[in-house]
């Protein structure tokens, strides 16, 4: 970790000159949902009793009897309530004034689009349930999503609420081999895909990934085939396991009863990279989840009733579980969807979204703000941005630079930042200002929300005094925590409960200032931040070692301009391969393979020796010295220093240190 906290001494120090301070206007805060600090103090004061003065507004089938029981690292909220998730995130709206307001915009490649109201959705989502009823699929049933942004992806989501299956949602840039693993984990029954998906004019072939993956995950029964790209793409139909979407949903009849959901009932699921090769399948559940994703919506995005909201982020992850599907349509918000990417067709494509339907919130990520910094102003400029009230971002930290483009050239200076530091497994934001009572400042996610306690602890569980570096913890349970790692109760306890006991370890460094103000410092384990995308060291080395002409691979993320972190992999080759570019490119496409574009190693690196401890441990620190072209660390826990010298002058020999 030496390395890690040097650089992460080196944010806190550019940071600590950060003095630039940005509190609401007069105008925003008077019109803001929250616009009283005393709720700090009442949610301080007590917790339970301020999170269930919030959920009185969910429409339950059944009151709970005790708002929290508290067993560390076991908690239950809303002990004995039982409500269904998609009846409050759908059917109580289509059954109000709401019917016709629009629930969903989708927006797709150029030429498609196409809006769902709350009546229409709920048909659809009826249809939806009806359909997966017919395949036999039950409460408590795991249903796998394997899909592009299209509406039925969010369709399908709320179709598994409304009848209790658990969603496991596979992100559509994951390969065939990412795919089997998580549906094996959960055991999935069904499986909901699409012949292909659009990515800048051209096709993902998703079925054909989908076939690839099934065979190897014999748990899965049938497949929904939704048609997306028609022939545009081989879609081999498997009789009669396959199904097409327009056969069996479209023709299901479009009334379906909710089924009562107990509090504490299994939502969904969600993979994400720990510090092994082996995600983990993070668990949320009902009750507290809908809460916690829609009270953060509404307080932090200051949602009114007849705004658009913009979450750029893609349903596959968390960001979109919480921030496109449940917390916006709990709050009756209208909540638009984009399938394509930042630049096509050109690179004003955001920008003319948000002018296209009058976009009044924005929530995106660093590495997007930071890649339209440097395609520079004009593209903004053509577009009428006057709609935007309320900017956010979240995924990785942001530094000032980026925060303050985003905030004079896309808010024009008049809209309020709010950086939202969270995770998958927190379900729900737990760090950013309230726009109507935060003062910002540049490149920190402020304070924890109300009802939130966060600390930052030295090595030995020791508080940090203000200014200082060290390990972010929450020291109170959350309603929309995870409770378990599906399958694997015991990791849930050992990687997150027991480094602090009875507080939750998030994995990243932090530090507040003598304001109470957090600045998150980035990642203190074996995970890198790619693009605000979470990857495992250990996924991409298991990838890389997978290869014919690998022996050994260590990989590390390294400061990238844009995407945060870039992913460098440094390989020893089998006796007798010789190293070559092409032998690179192959690796690097291997991983794409294995794992998925995202995980495409940036530099491959060959070498002859990795450094290694006396007892063969590779120095990964050492390795991130040399990536980053910093002075190396402390070598004398090396087998042979050597070895790590010769390493750093061959690789700024190769000029891959920027
Ligand atoms: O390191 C933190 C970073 O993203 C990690 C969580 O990744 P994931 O589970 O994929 O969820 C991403 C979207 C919620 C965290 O451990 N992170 C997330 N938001 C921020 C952040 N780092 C700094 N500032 C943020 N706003």
């Amino acid at each position: 970790m030496a390395n890690k906290a040097q650089a992460q001494r080196e944010r806190l120090e550019a940071l600590l000159e950060e003095t630039r301070l940005y509190p609401p206007t007069q105008e925003f805060r008077k019109q803001a949902n929250w616009n009283d600090a005393f709720v700090y103090e009442r949610a301080r004061k007590d917790v339970e009793s301020f999170w269930a003065e919030r959920a009185e507004s969910l429409a339950w089938i059944k009151r709970w009897d005790k708002v929290l029981d508290w067993k560390p690292p076991a908690a239950k909220w809303f002990v004995g309530g039982k409500l269904n998730v998609t009846y409050n995130c759908v059917d109580r709206h289509a059954a109000s004034t709401r019917r016709d307001k629009a629930a969903i915009i989708w927006e797709g490649e150029p030429g498609d689009s196409r809006v769902l109201t709350f009546g229409a959705l709920e048909r659809e989502v009826n249809r939806c349930a009806n359909a997966l009823k017919s395949l036999g699929v039950k409460k408590g049933d795991r249903v796998a999503v394997y899909m592009g942004m299209t509406p039925e992806l969010p369709v399908t989501l709320l179709a598994c609420a409304k009848i209790g299956a658990p969603h496991s949602v596979v992100f559509g840039g994951f390969s065939a081999e990412s795919l089997r693993e998580r549906i094996n984990d959960a055991q999935a029954k069904v499986l909901v895909t699409a012949d292909g998906a659009w990515r800048r004019g051209n096709v993902v072939l998703l079925k054909a990934n989908a076939d690839e993956a099934l065979r190897g995950a014999p748990s899965v029964e049938k497949v929904i085939v939704l048609r997306r790209v028609g022939d545009k793409a081989p879609c081999a139909m498997q009789r009669p396991r396959d199904l097409w979407w327009h056969d069996l949903v479209d023709k299901a009849q479009d009334q379906c009863a909710p089924e009562a959901m107990d509090s504490e009932d299994v939502l969904y699921i969600l993979y994400t990279s720990g510090t092994t090769g082996k995600p983990k399948g993070v668990v949320h559940t009902s009750a507290g989840y809908l809460l916690g994703t829609s009270v953060t919506h509404r307080a932090i995005f200051d949602v009114k009733e007849s705004d658009v909201y913009w979450c750029t982020a893609d349903i596959g992850w968390v960001t979109g579980h919480s921030y496109i599907v449940y917390g916006p349509l709990a709050n009756g918000c209208t909540s638009l969807m984009y399938e394509g990417s930042l630049d096509y067709p050109d690179r004003g494509r955001f920008w003319q979204i948000v002018a296209k339907y009058g976009v009044n919130i924005l929530y995106t990520a660093p590495t997007a703000i930071r890649t339209f910094m440097r395609w520079g102003t004009d593209w903004p400029n053509q577009h009428d941005l006057s709609s935007l009230r309320v900017l956010g971002t979240v995924g990785e930290p942001i530094n000032p630079e980026a925060w303050m483009w985003y905030h004079k050239n896309i808010g024009r200076e008049r809209c309020p930042i709010v950086d939202t530091w969270w995770q998958t497994e927190t379900g729900m934001i737990l760090i950013s200002p309230l726009p109507g009572l935060t003062a910002t400042k540049p490149g920190s996610a402020t304070k924890p929300f109300p009802g939130i306690e966060a600390e930052v602890l030295d090595e030995r569980g020791r508080p940090v005094g203000p200014g200082g570096g060290g390990y972010l913890v929450l020291t109170r349970p959350w309603p929309a925590m995870f409770r378990t790692i599906y399958g694997d109760p015991e990791r849930y306890e050992r990687q997150y409960w027991s480094r602090f006991p009875g507080k939750y370890f998030t994995g990243d460094g932090a530090k507040v200032d003598a304001d109470g103000y957090f600045w998150l410092l980035g990642r203190v384990d074996d995970v890198m931040n790619v693009s605000g995308h979470r990857i495992s060291t250990f996924e991409v080395e298991s990838a890389l070692v997978d290869h014919d002409a690998v022996a050994e691979a260590a990989v590390i993320g390294k400061t990238h301009e844009v995407k945060g972190q870039g992913i460098a992999a440094f390989v020893t080759l089998k006796e007798g391969v010789t190293a070559s570019d092409k032998l690179k490119h192959e690796l690097r496409e291997h991983v794409a393979r294995k794992i998925g574009a995202l995980a495409r190693p940036d530099d491959v690196f060959f070498t002859l020796e990795l450094p290694k401890t006396r007892s063969a441990k590779i120095m990964r620190r050492l390795l991130r010295d040399i990536a980053e072209g910093q002075v190396l660390g402390d070598t004398t826990t090396l087998a042979d220093p050597g070895v790590v010298a010769k390493l750093k002058t061959q690789y700024e020999e190769e000029g891959l240190v920027d």
